[in-house]
């Protein structure tokens, strides 16, 4: 069993929108996961619908859409339930969202998963050390053109 890693506070997961960040696979590719807060804890889902996975749930601008415990796909409309995953209607009907374990603690959320290990908080393409424009090329100048 990895060790867990600390995530964040159970009180900064809105129930609306989510918490983003990023984990790394056994074979060193990044996936997205966002919290959600639940009445009873804490949800973990990769950041993909089951229709089409290269469908974000949860988007840069607005996070993830939650509607009457429902997270809402922004594409053809599929809900997943928040907190089991299922999706019993749209395009998606009888998928359920792949989940990352996590665990909630005297307030504080881990991640627990032993499949992944935390990468960092927010999307896939943020990890860089480098704060730079992504489409500038890394250099060890410090004249900026
Ligand atoms: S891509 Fe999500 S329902 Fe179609």
């Amino acid at each position: 069993m990895s060790p867990r890693t600390h995530l964040t506070s159970a009180d900064d997961v809105p129930e609306q929108g989510g918490w983003l960040f990023t984990v790394e696979e056994p074979g060193g590719s990044l996936q997205e996961v966002f919290l959600l807060r639940l009445a009873d804890g804490v949800a973990a889902w990769r950041n993909y619908c089951q229709h089409e996975t290269d469908q974000e749930l949860y988007r840069e601008d607005i996070g993830a859409v939650v509607r009457d415990g429902g997270i809402v796909c922004p594409k053809h409309g599929s809900v997943f339930d928040a907190a089991t995953g299922h999706c019993d209607n749209g395009p998606a009907a009888g998928s359920d969202l792949a989940e990352v374990a996590v665990t909630v603690e005297l307030g504080e959320v881990y991640l627990t998963d032993d499949d992944v290990t935390f990468s960092h908080e927010g999307p896939a393409g943020a990890g860089s050390d480098d704060d730079d424009d992504d489409d500038v090329p890394d250099s060890t100048s410090h004249l900026r053109f």
